[in-house]
């Protein structure tokens, strides 16, 4: 690994990242969740670190376990609203957002104060939908001018290409990195990752099988880019 530090192209840059997967309650011992493992977006703030960014990292509890990097600010959280939270206010000083998070899309519509008893009936859940935070930053951003750059992940099962273009423009991204959840070298829970990288105009840049450092690396090289072409 090159790590260039403060000499770094994004030295004096403030670099949000989300990972890993949220929970969200259902009562005091069960939550809803997903297979996120942090390892991409952890991978992301690294590469940011290496190259002289000061990094925020906001981490899902599927990731708790996993070691800081050292020089992160590290924020951890458990449900979406609390990821919400966290990530809007760093957004308010950040240059870059990048949402690497599995945040869960749905969550009961109650959290049960005490533990749900084993009755005779099943109990039927009840869900709402979250609050959907890249379309919160992007309204923010139509006010404050910031983040500069903010990327968004797509993990797909399907029409990689079509879903995750259609993300890019509907929560106004500088880029998405779209992955196909349905390989087996990609995805959740393992060390490699098979990525395309959409640009708005319909820019598409398919990157070959790569560890999720290198994938970092190469998100990292493309944020650089657009900073320094003042990218929205
Ligand atoms: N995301 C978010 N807030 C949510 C859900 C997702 O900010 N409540 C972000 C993710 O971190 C990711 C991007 O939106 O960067 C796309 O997430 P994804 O789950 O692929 O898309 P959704 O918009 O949730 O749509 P769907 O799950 O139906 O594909
Ligand atoms: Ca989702």
């Amino acid at each position: 690994r090159l790590a260039l530090g403060r000499g770094g192209p994004l030295a004096g840059k403030h670099v949000v990242v989300s990972a890993g997967g949220t929970q969200e309650p259902l009562d005091p011992v069960r939550y809803l969740t997903n297979r996120s493992s942090g390892k991409q977006g952890f991978a992301l703030a690294q590469a940011a670190l290496d190259l002289g960014a000061r990094v925020s990292l906001v981490v899902g509890a599927t990731a708790a376990a996993l070691p800081t990097p050292t020089g992160a600010e590290r924020t951890d959280v458990e449900t979406a609203a609390q990821m919400a939270e966290a990530v809007l206010r760093l957004c308010r000083e950040a240059d870059v957002l990048i949402m690497a998070a599995a945040v869960a899309d749905f969550r009961p519509r109650q959290v049960r104060a005490h533990k749900i008893k084993k009755e005779r009936e099943a109990p039927q859940l009840e869900l709402e939908p979250t609050p959907d935070i890249l379309l919160a930053v992007a309204e923010e951003r139509r006010h404050l001018g910031r983040p500069a750059v903010v990327v968004g992940f797509a993990a797909e099962s399907e029409k990689l290409r079509e879903n995750a273009q259609d993300k890019l423009e509907r929560k106004s991204l500088s880029m998405i990195v779209a992955n196909d959840i349905s390989a087996p070298d990609a995805g959740f829970a393992v060390d490699t990752n098979r990525v395309l990288l959409l640009l708005p105009g319909g820019v598409v840049e398919p990157l070959p099988l790569m560890t999720k450092g290198e994938v970092a690396a190469a998100v990292l090289a493309r944020v650089v880019g657009l900073l320094a072409e003042g990218a929205q």
